[in-house]
């Protein structure tokens, strides 16, 4: 059985922490798609580790951690996080495993990254400059590298005939810095150290895996809002950060899907262009990123903020069939004496409940709720019942609203600052 945790805004919902906190519970830890782009953050006795790509289970002994087909990799970013797991557990990296699948992200893979976003100017999609959507154009455009092919004898001519097409069609673009000799020169080095980690054929693994018996969570990167076909085109990633992802992504049959784990802020961020319905301009927006510290973890930018959105959640669970919801950061809301959350739009003179196709030219205005706070430091509750009563009265009214049950409440980012009930 599969079972998947995934982010049901425009990323960084806490995935890593949730993932790092279930993972005991399953043999595998398994990630799906998009590649350094992600940072998933884990708090866990005394260590912050933040991770691109390799899974968020690896630092539970016992476990293994497999990068699959649909994750893209690069080996430069994978290279430091190897050194960064195998100083804190040293034995961690006999547990990671990669698929033979995967793509690789080329140096020049980033210098298209950059040179695209240049072109852009002001309609620039915000890109963490990682060479992500470069790469998945080559995958769907059929002109690949794969972790396989590193051992094939003809890699390096390969290699070559990649990087000189990358090289005539950044002519199209205008120049940007980028010392690619040395990116190269890293980038082989890096190869090398890659063959340190197990390579194995996928979609193999992972099924006989499922043969026999083993529990494997899948670890979704990115969120619903920034999947490729689902979310706020063309200010999204470049692959399926939804559920069927999963499925395409390790090559398991969707009958193999057990839970749908959705996390989701008890605010919303979103970090790169592209609008959002309830950003707050205000100090309501600053103080959000203030309190629940909102920089990117891969790129250190300011996250843009604002209220709970039930009408993208609502369709973030549509489209995902979540069965369970896991609520993060609700301590950030703690000092407020009164806060909001949006259970409707008006578009036009009309009220809406569904996301609309182009957020740009539906010119949305969220209709709020408020909600009474608690005004008291939630920070490492662990009991449902040491949680505020107007706290939990906010936990109810999403249930009641989305109709799934919020199964995991965390507390602050700490391994163990979660509220865990169980759900009937
Ligand atoms: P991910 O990409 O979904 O794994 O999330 P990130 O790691 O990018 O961002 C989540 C941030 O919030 C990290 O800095 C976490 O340490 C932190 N975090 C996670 N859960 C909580 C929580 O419940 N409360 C607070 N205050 N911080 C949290
Ligand atoms: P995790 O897994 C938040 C955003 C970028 C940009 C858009 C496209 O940590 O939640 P890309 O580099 O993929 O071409 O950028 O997607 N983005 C993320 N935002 N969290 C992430 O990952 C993200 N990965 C990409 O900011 O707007
Ligand atoms: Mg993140």
């Amino acid at each position: 059985m599969v079972d998947v945790v995934l982010g049901l805004q425009w990323g960084d919902e806490g995935k890593g922490k949730i993932v790092d906190f279930l993972a005991p519970n399953y043999d595998i830890v398994a990630r799906f798609q998009g590649g350094p782009n992600a940072g998933h953050t884990l708090m866990f006795e005394g260590h912050k580790v933040v991770l691109h790509t390799i899974p968020s289970g690896i630092f539970r002994k016992g476990i293994f951690n497999f990068i699959g087909s649909g994750v893209v990799i690069d080996p430069i970013t994978l290279q430091k996080e190897m050194t960064t797991v195998h100083k804190i557990q040293p034995d961690a990296l006999s547990r990671l495993l990669i698929s033979n699948g995967a793509h690789l992200i080329l140096p020049s893979h980033r210098m298209l990254d950059a040179a695209s976003e240049a072109a852009k100017g002001k309609k620039k999609i915000g890109s963490t400059l990682k060479g992500i959507g470069p790469t998945y154009m080559d995958k769907t455009g059929r002109n690949g590298l794969r972790v396989g092919d590193i051992l094939l004898p003809n890699f390096s001519e390969r290699y070559k005939a990649l990087r000189d097409k990358h090289l005539r069609l950044l002519d199209l673009y205008p120049s940007i810095d980028f010392d690619l000799e040395t990116e190269e020169q890293k980038w082989f080095d890096a190869i090398q150290k890659m063959q340190e980690i197990k390579v194995v054929e996928g979609t193999y693994y992972i099924n006989e895996a499922l043969d026999k018996g083993q529990k494997i969570l899948a670890e979704g990167a990115q969120g619903t809002m920034l999947d490729i076909d689902f979310g706020t085109y063309p200010y999204v990633t470049s692959s399926n950060t939804v559920t069927a992802g999963c499925c395409i992504g390790l090559g398991v049959s969707p009958h193999q899907i057990g839970e749908v784990i959705g996390i989701f802020k008890a605010y919303v961020t979103r970090v790169g262009g592209g609008s959002f319905p309830t950003e707050l301009f205000d100090e309501h927006g600053a103080y959000l990123q203030n309190e629940g510290h909102e920089f990117g973890a891969t790129t250190g930018r300011p996250r843009r903020c604002g209220w709970l959105d039930l009408v993208q959640l609502k369709y973030s669970i549509l489209i995902n069939g979540v069965t369970q919801l896991a609520m993060t950061k609700i301590d950030v809301l703690d000092q407020l004496p009164q806060f909001s959350y949006a259970d409707k739009y008006l578009i036009g003179e009309q009220e809406h409940t569904h996301f609309p196709f182009d957020l740009d030219s539906a010119k949305v205005t969220p209709l709020y709720q408020e909600v009474p706070g608690w005004q008291q430091r939630l920070a490492g509750t662990q009991a449902y019942e040491d949680l505020p009563e107007k706290a939990r009265n906010y936990v109810s009214m999403i249930e009641d609203k989305v109709k799934i049950g919020v199964r995991l409440i965390s507390t602050g980012p700490e391994r163990d600052s979660l509220v865990v009930r169980s759900l009937v």
